[in-house]
């Protein structure tokens, strides 16, 4: 028999066979200095295109008092325990209360974290009789949730509205014999690539086939709507989804999540959702936090036209400049180019030494192979020089990518 830590040794994944060239510089790389449109890398001040915090709230002198003060007033432990037992605070229950006003819905429940969240409440929403359909391009937080389904799923390609009906058709059939339901899953903002899950398209084909709608909005929430109310809002179709969930993640800029249904529902969460009942409770120096963020939110719409004004100079600007920016119609920006990994890491170091730009960058698994991913946050924090001095960069590590420069030096890596 083989030891089982055999194989953890040899391989260690897709990404993981990297960690040797790549560790501590383009993965787990420490970024320094006070969040925001500038940081520090190995001493060297960046542009910072990579945090999700799009409202600029999370380095906010008025944000930083209140965590500062709830962490004097209650510590980081407070409350202790879970919910149900003896986590449970007014001031949770005033968060969900906001929380749910905010998105338009009549209740909610917090989470600690959105992934653990999301999939705990896959989990707990479905038994092995419904059927669940959802979108090919979801975040792992919805693809491990799923994973946990005992019954039938069905995927649809990536917003892709013929193959969604065609899979329904099929989670019909299924549901009818089973005797159960229908759980169509789908992300309000899609992450990677920016685009907006179809959610008016979905919705309309509700009555048809009677099937119950969840939301994954972690990018839309306080950058999409009137109100910032997210990708519902956006696209007018808000009270037909039926469990909406955002993460305080992106741009509540703290940590935590929560979910927002109809009553019935929430309460059925508050009693089945195993990473609640099982898990301490959010603390209330993030409860704290998290309530005056959103007070900031709804009261200063000024934040959400700034994260616009620089998202949209942005966007045009890559776009005049002949750079594949995809479909995005968010925030959201990424920029596409081919080449290896190799290449992609030779590319970002110039990015970071010489042009002191840093962006995420993604690569296979993620996306296709032989596609480079460079992918942009704009914030509220951000100033129009970053966008123009970012372009130039781009434009520059655009032409020796094409000129066999950075395959020429990324020969070493290998
Ligand atoms: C679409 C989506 N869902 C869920 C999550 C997870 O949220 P959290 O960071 O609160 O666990 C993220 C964050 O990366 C996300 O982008």
């Amino acid at each position: 028999m083989k030891d089982l830590f055999e194989r953890i040794v040899k391989d260690k994944g897709p990404l993981g066979k990297w960690a040797k060239q790549a560790e501590g510089y383009y993965v787990f790389p420490k970024l320094e200095g006070e969040i925001s449109n500038h940081m520090k890398i190995n001493g060297k001040e960046v542009i910072t295109w990579s945090i999700n915090y799009y409202l600029g709230l999370a380095n906010h002198p008025d944000v930083r008092k209140v965590d500062a003060a709830a962490a004097e007033d209650y510590g980081m432990a407070y409350p202790m325990g879970a919910r149900m037992m003896s986590g449970h605070t007014k001031y949770h229950e005033q968060l969900e209360r906001e929380c749910a006003e905010f998105v338009n819905k009549e209740s909610a429940y917090l989470v600690n974290f959105g992934y653990q969240g999301m999939v705990s409440a896959i989990d707990a929403l479905v038994t092995k009789n419904d059927v669940i359909v959802y979108d090919m391009d979801s975040h792992a937080c919805i693809i491990d949730g799923v994973r946990l389904h005992q019954g039938k799923r069905f995927t649809f390609v990536h917003n892709n509205m013929e193959s969604f009906e065609k899979n329904l058709i099929r989670a019909v059939r299924i549901a009818n014999e089973t005797g159960g339901g229908i759980l169509v899953i789908s992300e309000g903002v899609f992450g990677m690539r920016g685009e907006q899950g179809k959610l008016k398209e979905i919705v309309a084909l509700k009555k048809k086939y009677n099937f119950r709608l969840l939301v994954d909005d972690a990018h839309g929430f306080g950058t999409l709507g009137k109100t910032g109310a997210g990708a519902g809002e956006e696209q007018g179709v808000q009270d037909e989804i039926d469990v909406y969930f955002a993460t305080f993640a992106k741009s509540m800029a703290g940590i935590g999540a929560f979910f927002g249904a109809d009553k019935d529902v929430i309460q059925y969460l508050q009693y089945n959702m195993r990473s609640q009942m099982f898990a301490k409770s959010l603390p209330m120096a993030m409860v704290k936090g998290a309530l005056k963020r959103l007070d900031m939110i709804r009261t200063m719409p000024e934040l959400k036209d700034k994260l616009w004004e620089n998202t949209n100079a942005l966007q045009k600007g890559l776009k005049e400049n002949g750079f594949n920016i995809g479909n995005t119609n968010t925030c959201v920006t990424p920029v596409f180019l081919e080449g290896d990994i190799p290449e992609a890491m030779a590319m970002v170091n110039d990015l970071r030494e010489n042009h002191r730009i840093f962006c995420s960058i993604v690569v296979y698994p993620v996306i296709p192979k032989g596609m480079i991913l460079l992918r942009l946050i704009p914030t509220a924090a951000h100033n129009l020089d970053d966008v123009d001095k970012t372009i130039v960069a781009f434009s520059s590590i655009r032409e020796k990518l094409e000129k066999g420069i950075y395959k020429r030096i990324s020969a070493s890596f290998v």
